[in-house]
Parts: structure tokens; C-alpha cells; sequence
């Protein structure tokens, strides 16, 4: 058999098309969801007396041996063989003899093709979801080994307001929290069969599609087989959805580098997730971090490859729409590495807390002057503008904040009193925020406790 559809044709297909049009060589891996699908048509066809059950029976049989063949590695991929759905009708038929050429009945390689991107794509969520439980619990478990760790908090990488080492690392926790149920929504918009919609116009021979999707596990039917043999939203949705947590991982991955550095020094990445130089001896990279930041272009890319190739395209299938797979499949390879990766350098991670604690300056402090003077009854604004002030003075004078005199403070304002310098203190600071969502212990151990249960399940 040359091609499916090589009747009409008198001219062959020039040497250089055929490998530009042929998608066997990514497709393949579609293999499994492909027999799947085959035999639930299969059954489809008995059931609306397109076939005999002589000849589902021979179908199912044939199925099987080829789901063996591909099990052992024994497939064999020929030279004509188009796509997947080519490769393994070919082979059928070599093992069903005619029953083979009937099941193609009413069905297409257009629904076909959507059925099986939708049954494969489903299965890699299913993975990718345990990788990020799994991400998700070892953040919890060192938010809570490290509970008392104090840290300075940053916004623009300038040193901000004391926080928790904890509140930072569950931070991240928190939006692969949110990435968890997007991917959960995700799974949803995968789960619609498009099965039984033919090349674009339906089925015409009494096809159950209730039954295609009862036995196939889809929760629903496409509504419109136009839309349904050309629908790839699924795709772009589970794209968008990794290309958001890979930014994600990408800013964890930043930070990690930078509390890494022998400047920083608040952490050091396992030997086990860093690489060396083949001319520094002394050198220990976080290659992993970079790697997991890097990847994070390919698999925006792989949104936005198809995002442009779906856009313009006339309504139901083109070709244009086998450009769906590769990104496809390379963005599930990726977060299959950068997820499970993540895991094992938040897991080893070693913390150094008095780096941490050493690293802190006063300054982290001069919002706990403003709402000292706050509480003295002074509106915020003015208080703002003294303790800015103060903080200039602390400068030109380099002490630090709790060095400073009383009187000193006094001369800025008459409001600071001898227990000023108590406010001066990390931990107190750290334990006024004790809001909702707040950095202090209780806060962030109602935290840890919340975001456990979700990697739970
Ligand atoms: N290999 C094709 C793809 O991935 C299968 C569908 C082919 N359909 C067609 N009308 N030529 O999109």
C-alpha cells in the first residue's frame, strides 16, 4: 500500500515532499492512543452493523498484535508509511487482511488524529500532576524544617522588610498551588471526543459517539464536528498552562541563584544538582537553576509557535494543524526534566541561617519606626518623612538603626520615647504580621498546613 488516499493521483509525490509532509517520525509516539481509539471504533462499527462481529473480531485481534509489536519494540516503520494512523492501518491490514480496510469507514484522520492527541495529552497530565505535588510537598517540608529562619525580604532585589525564610520558599508553593488547578481545568478542556466527526461534517452511519466516549473515558462529546476536527484550544490551553509554571520555575530558579552566590551565600545547591568548570577548579555552578531558566524560552516558544500557526487557518482541518505535535510533545518532555529537577534541588537544598540572619540590615527595620510613631499618633505620611530622615542620618553616620541614641531620635521628632528600641528587633517585626497570608510563625504555619493538604490531594 503506497498511501491512504493515492487513487486519484497519477503523478507521485515528489522525494522531498514526502518527508516534509510525513509526521511519522514525532507522531509515532501516538502509537498507543492510536490503537486505542481503532478499537473503540472498531466496536463502534460492530454496534451499528457496519461490520460483523467476525470482522470486529479480526480488527481487535490485529489491534492487539500491533499493541504487542509496538510493547516489544518489534514495529516496523516503513518508508511509506505517512503518519501514525498510516503506519498502523498498513500494518492491520497485513494482519487482518480485509476486515483492515473496512475500519477506516466513516471515520477520518482528521477525528482521528484530535482523538488521539486528546487521549495521549491526557495521560502525560496525569504524571505531570504527581510532579508537582511532589514539587509543592518539599517546599512545604523545608518551609517547616527552617520555620525560624529569619531573612530579609526584597522588592526591586533591594533589601525590603523582614520576613520568614519560610514565607519566601511557600510563596512559590502558592503558585504552583495555582498551577496545580489550572492544570486540573486544563484536563477538563482535554477530555472532549471529538471521535465520530469524520474528515468535517459527521458520521452517517448511526455511529454511538456516547458509546466512543463511555469507552474511551471522554466526560464529553464535541458538540460541532467542524470545530471538532480543528479544535487544538486543548493544546494552547495545556501550553499556556506549562508556559506559566515554567516562569514560575524560572523565577524560583533566579532567586536560588542569587541566594546562592558566595555574596549572598544564604544557600548552597546540592552536589548533586550542580556542575563544575572544565578550567576553575574552585568552580560549583548551578547548572540545573540555569537549565530549568533557559528552558523556560523553549517551551514560551512552543505557545507561541502554535498560537501563530493556529492563527488564519480556514475552518476545519489544514495541514497547518500537524504543526500541533512537536511543541506538544517537547514541552511535555521539558516539564517532565524541569519539575521532577526542581524537586530534587529544593530537597537537598543546604540553608545557612546565619548568613541569612548577618546579612540583614536595620534599615529592614525603618517601617517598624514609622509605625512606632504611627501608633504615638503621628499620621503615616509625616511619619514617613522622619523616619526617611533618620534613615539618612543612619547613613551618613553608619550606624545602625538600634545604635542610634534616643536623643538622637528625639531630635527628630519628640514623639520617640526609651522604648523605641525595642521595636528595633527582627523577630518582633516579623511577628506583628500576623494577617491572613502574613510572614508571621502562626501565619505561616496556617500556611504550611494549607498548602500541605493540597499536594495531599
Ligand atoms: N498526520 C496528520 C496530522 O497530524 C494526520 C491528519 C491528516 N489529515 C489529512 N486530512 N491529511 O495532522
Amino acid at each position: 500500500m503506497a498511501t491512504l488516499w493515492g487513487g486519484r493521483f497519477s503523478g507521485a509525490t515528489a522525494g522531498l515532499m514526502r518527508t516534509f509532509n510525513n509526521s511519522i517520525r514525532f507522531d509515532v509516539r501516538l502509537w498507543d492512543a492510536d490503537i486505542t481509539g481503532s478499537e473503540a471504533y472498531a466496536q463502534a462499527l460492530e454496534r451499528a452493523n457496519i461490520i460483523s462481529s467476525a470482522e470486529s473480531a479480526a480488527l481487535l485481534n490485529g489491534l492487539a498484535k500491533i499493541r504487542a509489536e509496538f510493547n516489544a519494540d518489534q514495529f516496523i516503520i516503513e518508508a511509506n508509511d505517512e503518519d501514525i494512523h498510516s503506519a498502523i492501518e498498513r500494518r492491520l491490514g497485513e494482519l487482518a487482511g480485509d476486515a483492515a480496510g473496512k475500519l477506516h469507514t466513516g471515520r477520518s484522520r482528521n477525528d482521528q488524529v484530535a482523538t488521539d492527541t486528546r487521549l495521549w495529552l491526557r495521560e502525560e497530565i496525569l504524571p505531570l500532576k504527581t510532579h508537582l505535588r511532589q514539587l509543592i510537598a518539599v517546599i512545604v517540608n523545608q518551609a517547616e524544617t527552617h520555620i525560624d529562619a529569619l531573612m530579609a525580604g526584597y522588592t526591586h532585589l533591594q533589601q525590603a522588610q523582614p520576613i520568614r525564610f519560610s514565607h519566601w520558599l511557600l510563596s512559590y508553593g502558592w503558585a504552583l498551588e495555582r498551577d496545580l488547578t489550572r492544570l486540573e481545568q486544563v484536563y477538563q478542556q482535554v477530555n472532549v471526543l471529538p471521535l465520530g466527526s469524520g474528515a468535517l461534517s459527521g458520521n452517517p452511519l448511526g455511529i454511538d459517539r456516547q458509546f466512543l466516549a463511555d469507552e474511551l473515558g471522554f466526560s464529553s462529546l464535541g458538540q460541532n464536528s467542524m470545530d471538532a476536527v480543528a479544535d487544538r484550544d486543548y493544546i494552547l490551553d495545556f501550553l499556556s498552562w506549562a508556559a506559566i509554571v515554567q516562569s514560575h520555575l524560572s523565577s524560583l530558579s533566579e532567586d536560588l541563584i542569587i541566594y546562592s552566590s558566595s555574596e549572598f551565600g544564604y544557600l548552597e545547591i546540592s552536589d548533586a544538582y550542580s556542575t563544575g568548570s572544565s578550567l576553575m577548579p574552585q568552580k560549583k555552578n548551578p547548572d540545573s537553576l540555569e537549565l530549568i531558566r533557559g528552558k523556560t524560552g523553549r517551551v514560551t516558544g512552543n505557545l507561541t509557535a502554535l498560537l501563530v500557526s493556529a492563527k488564519g487557518i480556514p475552518s476545519t482541518y489544514n495541514k497547518d494543524l500537524q504543526e500541533d505535535k512537536e511543541p506538544l510533545f517537547d514541552t511535555v518532555d521539558t516539564l517532565a526534566m524541569t519539575l521532577p529537577i526542581m524537586t530534587g534541588v529544593i530537597e537537598t537544598l543546604t540553608i545557612n541561617q546565619s548568613r541569612m540572619y548577618e546579612a540583614m540590615s536595620s534599615h529592614l527595620l525603618a517601617t517598624e519606626l514609622a509605625d512606632y510613631l504611627v501608633e504615638k499618633g503621628l499620621p503615616f505620611r509625616q511619619a514617613h518623612d522622619v523616619i526617611g530622615k533618620v534613615v539618612q542620618m543612619s547613613l551618613e553616620t553608619e550606624q545602625p538603626l538600634w545604635s542610634v541614641p534616643l536623643s538622637a531620635y528625639k531630635s527628630f521628632s519628640p514623639l520617640f520615647d526609651r522604648d523605641v528600641h525595642t521595636w528595633l528587633d527582627f523577630e518582633r517585626a516579623v511577628e506583628r504580621r500576623d494577617s491572613v497570608g502574613g510572614t508571621a510563625k502562626a501565619a505561616v504555619l496556617a500556611q504550611i498546613e494549607a498548602l500541605r493538604k493540597k499536594a495531599d490531594g
